[in-house]
């Protein structure tokens, strides 16, 4: 078992980890009153019996079960579990574990912590992405009137605790979009870890605990720094602001791209935008893009669609003074943060996408 130090608290990784937790409950049964398990329909059916059958001590835990979907990441949800819990009697030593992906970690912590102004809480990622990307780093929230994590906050979960036997069952289109974040953290941090990864069969990767340290390690050193995203931390923000707005749209339109997947359609234009605004050069450019091309599928994106995309863009909650603020590529593992860039610029990008796909 790997063990990854965050500010104030420890990310396991490893396949014995869920053994290793049943011990450290034991340990401190005084430390806690009950306990509440919150996933969705598919980590409650193919995560939940691993979870039990491995940790005895979670017997007779609550069930908080929700359905499964980034349509489930809203206040209206958060609602009714706020009210389970509360009818369940939930106390200040009760804990919440969030059994999930992206949307059970995000929402889990997000409920937990505002409940009697905050209950603790243990993630146990159970895709990818989560496992990569949405454990580590205390962003916690729900969407809003259609704009992704409007309404959140920061704070740390207790334990992070990481199986990669979760993956197993995962399907395949999840895997791929855990993928993009993998990529995104090879693009602004890791030139060497691009190489690594654009080589493998992502259909089959032999050692996957090797590819989550590595992609742990990355984010937890960025968000170590800057925790509350004043400066480096936006570095993360890549493709994610293109990303953002396709994934609103799509959610609008009820075609559900899965975030990933708008992330690595993102990346692709925040690629081009990274050249066009001359920060990257044309042969890096064109690596990435036909990198990115071959491990996901880039959808093209209808240009009656562009002013709608801008209209998500201009209300991303990184922008200032009326800006559309980027972070950008200067190199393959460097990224250059707090670009703003102008409506013509940006829809320059996503005209090149189109064509690059064409
Ligand atoms: N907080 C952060 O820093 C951060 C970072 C990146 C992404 N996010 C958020 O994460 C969310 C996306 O996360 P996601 O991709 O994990 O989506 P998700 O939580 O919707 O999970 C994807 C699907 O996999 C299913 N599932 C989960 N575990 C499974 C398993 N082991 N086997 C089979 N099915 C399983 C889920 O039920 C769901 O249908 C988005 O809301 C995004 O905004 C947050
Ligand atoms: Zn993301």
């Amino acid at each position: 078992m790997k063990e990854i130090q965050a500010d104030t608290y420890s990310i396991y990784l490893g396949e014995e980890v869920l053994h290793e937790f049943n011990s450290i409950l034991e340990d401190f049964q005084d430390e806690y009153s009950n306990f509440f398990i919150f996933c969705d329909e598919n980590s409650s059916k193919y995560c939940l019996p691993r979870l039990i059958g491995l940790v005895p001590m979670l017997i007779g835990a609550e069930l908080i079960e929700v359905e499964s979907g980034e349509q489930s990441k809203s206040l209206s949800i958060c609602y009714d579990v706020w009210k389970t819990i509360s009818e369940s009697q939930a106390d200040r030593k009760s804990i919440v574990i969030n059994l999930g992906g992206g949307v059970v970690c995000d929402m889990g912590g997000f409920i937990a912590s505002l409940y009697k102004r905050g209950l603790r809480f243990f993630h146990i990622p159970t895709t990818l992405l989560s496992q990569v990307d949405a454990s580590v780093g205390g962003k916690l929230g729900v969407d809003f009137e259609g704009h992704k994590n409007q309404i959140g906050l920061y704070k740390n979960p207790d334990m992070v605790l990481i199986d990669p036997k979760f993956l197993q069952t995962l399907p395949k289109r999840h895997f791929l979009s855990g993928c993009a974040e993998v990529f995104k953290h090879a693009l602004i941090a890791d030139v060497e870890y691009w190489d690594l990864i654009t080589q493998l069969d992502l259909d089959n990767i032999p050692n996957i605990e090797d590819i989550l340290f590595r992609s742990i390690s990355i984010k937890n050193k960025i968000v170590q720094v800057d925790w509350e995203e004043k400066g480096l931390r936006k570095i993360l923000n890549f493709g994610h602001t293109i990303g953002h707005a396709i994934e609103s749209q799509s959610l609008k339109n009820n075609r559900v791209l899965f975030h990933g997947e708008a992330i690595a359609m993102g990346m692709a234009v925040e690629t081009l935008l990274s050249k066009l605004r001359g920060f990257l050069s044309e042969v890096e450019c064109i690596h990435i893009l036909d990198k990115l091309e071959a491990a996901f599928t880039l959808e093209k994106i209808d240009r009656f669609e562009f002013s709608d995309l801008l209209k998500w863009m201009q209300q991303d909650k990184k922008n200032t003074d009326g800006h559309i603020n980027f972070t950008l590529l200067s190199s393959i593992g460097k990224a250059e943060i707090n670009v703003s860039c102008l409506p013509d610029e940006i829809e320059d990008a996503l005209h090149k996408y189109n064509f690059f796909l064409s």
